[in-house]
């Protein structure tokens, strides 16, 4: 499997478990585990739009998904800025974890939709994306996110 695809992969079914025991928890608020939680997911998208998308945005089919793709990241991060806002009661009338279910179902939806997307690219572009370069992007994807974290729980 490419390492590119890999590391993602990882990241994201780490965030999706991360989130997924927030739930079972039934926490009714913006609680350190869930600031931690958007923590987490921020330096994750960072860390993609910094180290991987502008290495796939030399593929032209996949220039508009990748657009799409950071649109999302905004919508996300705004979705985290609402739950943590207390205004969650507005517009739709849902109760705290209902709008987390909300948002459970946003980010679900681009994990599927992003891990499609650079696999396309990377079936789509192999001679761009040699074997060797997707390595080192792969690292250098996990020290920026590294960096990231260390520097969110400094914060
Ligand atoms: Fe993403």
């Amino acid at each position: 499997m490419d390492p590119i695809f890999q590391v993602l992969q990882a990241d994201h079914l780490r965030l999706r478990r991360q989130l997924n025991s927030l739930i079972d928890q039934a926490v009714e608020e913006f609680s350190p585990g869930f600031r931690e939680f958007a923590q987490a997911l921020k330096a994750q998208t960072r860390a993609e739009e910094r180290e991987i998308f502008p290495l796939l945005m030399g593929i032209p089919a996949v220039v508009g998904l990748l657009n799409e793709l950071a649109d999302q990241h905004h919508q996300l991060e705004q979705g985290l800025e609402l739950l943590d806002s207390r205004e969650v009661d507005w517009p739709e009338g849902l109760h705290w974890m209902d709008q987390v279910l909300l948002f459970k179902q946003k980010l679900d939806f681009h994990f599927a939709e992003e891990e499609c997307v650079v696999d396309l690219a990377l079936d789509l572009a192999p001679g761009l994306l040699h074997r060797d370069r997707c390595v080192l992007i792969a690292e250098s994807y996990r020290l920026h996110l590294q960096e990231l974290s260390s520097h969110h729980r400094a914060s």
